[in-house]
């Protein structure tokens, strides 16, 4: 046996100490899939809303919106795997909309497209935007997604497609063609979150027609004025608009127990009081971990594991407070690090950290000056990169827009 073999099993016994196959926390919903129904966890408003709105026949359209990492796709791809589940007459589609050029007639089409494998006419639409029929994409992924259209990986094949001349039209056209077949189509479109609030209101007004058309449309949106000025400015556009929030201290816990629980290796019981369901955590850290996350379950996720990596490194038989601590600052260091960051992005952030707030009334000449831009609008997207990677935080204020630190970054450690 290698030496590297032999490391390899050494990891594999902390895991296997931890009663775990791997580590189950992960960033993304999509990334998930398959595990995604057995660690979703509350939401349970928001789920009935939902479905009340669900149970009718009249098509409807819904906004989810919310902060980034809050479990927006999570909600949605659950929303979307009880439908399919529970609801066969139903054709449930999903796309996460690609950042370049598309528009949402284009991208409801593809979603639409790819989850009707058996349709000539589906196909053939697909090969002529120059992206592979869903068949090909099927043997050739071996993707047995319940879903189809679930996780697609748009993003790779975004430079090749052509949308077709009147995306609209023949979007109706195929929407004709499942309604044949299905009382109701559901499309959800995606990451329209993480477009610039401008251009969002650019799609959604040039796909005003579409959307009131016979399907149903889920879609995402974060929680900016924009969503309000949606709301008000396009009365009508949607019949619901749900805010996802964070999650309370209670549900956090249990999904801690949940993510845990999808990768035991022996099963243990769901009792939140014994010590077993959090095991490596301790009742302590496990605590802390929720603490620290805030409701807000990607930074639950980033945590975790994190913590879970770092625990692994240490040879620690349980997350002692000393181990948790150790990981935090590794997680600090893990997102202070991100290769994507330019200089740029390194003021800005290291302004908010030095403030501990910032917003376009407190931030002063000076400091704009030091970024050497005129008017804090510019930093803006600078700010939103930086929460786009979880480094910085929208706080929820009407008035102005203020921004503060992810507290679980620690000043920088001493050399
Ligand atoms: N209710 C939930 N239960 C369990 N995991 C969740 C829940 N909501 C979100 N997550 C997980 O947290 C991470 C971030 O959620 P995501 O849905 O990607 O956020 P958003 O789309 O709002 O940016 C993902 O790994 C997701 O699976
Ligand atoms: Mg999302």
């Amino acid at each position: 046996m290698s030496e590297a073999d032999q490391l390899w099993d050494e990891t594999g016994n902390i895991f296997s100490s931890w009663n775990l196959q791997e580590i189950p926390f992960s960033e993304s919903a999509s990334s998930l899939r398959s595990n995604l129904d057995k660690v979703f966890t509350g939401r349970t408003n928001e789920l009935k809303q939902i479905f009340n709105l669900l149970r009718g026949r009249e098509r409807k359209r819904i906004l989810v919106y919310g902060s980034v990492g809050i479990g927006k796709t999570a909600f949605i791809l659950e929303v979307l795997s009880v439908l399919q589940r529970k609801s066969t007459d139903t054709l449930a589609t999903y796309i996460s909309l690609p950042t370049e050029k598309t528009d949402l007639a284009t991208a409801a089409l593809i979603a639409l497209a790819r989850s009707m494998p058996n349709d000539e006419w589906a196909q053939q639409q697909l090969k002529q935007m120059g992206l592979i029929s869903e068949l090909t994409r099927k043997t050739k992924t071996k993707f047995e997604g319940k879903i189809a259209g679930f996780g697609g990986s748009f993003e790779e094949e975004t430079e090749t497609v052509n949308p077709p001349q009147i995306p609209t039209l023949a979007f109706e056209d195929l929407l004709d063609r499942a309604l044949q077949k299905y009382t109701r189509v559901v499309v959800a479109i995606d990451d329209l979150d993480k477009q610039d609030p401008d251009r969002v209101r650019q799609l959604l007004h040039n796909a005003q027609g579409m959307l009131k058309g016979d399907a149903w449309f889920i879609l995402t949106g974060h929680p900016s004025g924009l969503t309000r000025d949606l709301l008000i400015s396009e009365r009508g556009l949607f019949d619901l608009a749900l805010e996802i929030k964070e999650l309370d201290q209670p549900t956090t816990y249990q999904m801690l127990i949940n993510y845990l629980s999808s990768a035991r290796i022996t099963e243990t019981d769901k009792d939140p009081e014994n010590p077993d369901t959090v095991h490596p955590f301790t009742l302590e850290t496990a605590k802390q971990l929720c603490q620290r996350s805030e409701g807000i379950p990607r930074w639950f996720n980033r945590i975790a594991h994190y913590v879970l990596l770092k625990a692994a490194e240490l040879n620690a038989e349980k997350i002692t407070p000393e181990v948790f601590l150790a990981g935090l600052e590794y997680v600090s260091q893990e997102l202070r690090g991100q290769s994507e960051l330019s200089p740029e992005d390194y003021y800005v952030l290291d302004l908010i950290l030095e403030r501990g707030l910032l917003s376009d009334t407190s931030a002063t000449m000076n400091d704009l000056k030091r970024m050497r831009v005129q008017e804090f609008s510019q930093l803006l997207p600078i700010i939103d990169k930086l929460v786009q990677h979880d480094l910085v935080r929208r706080l929820p204020t009407d008035k102005s827009t203020e921004y503060r630190a992810n507290p679980i970054l620690l000043p920088p450690s001493k050399e």
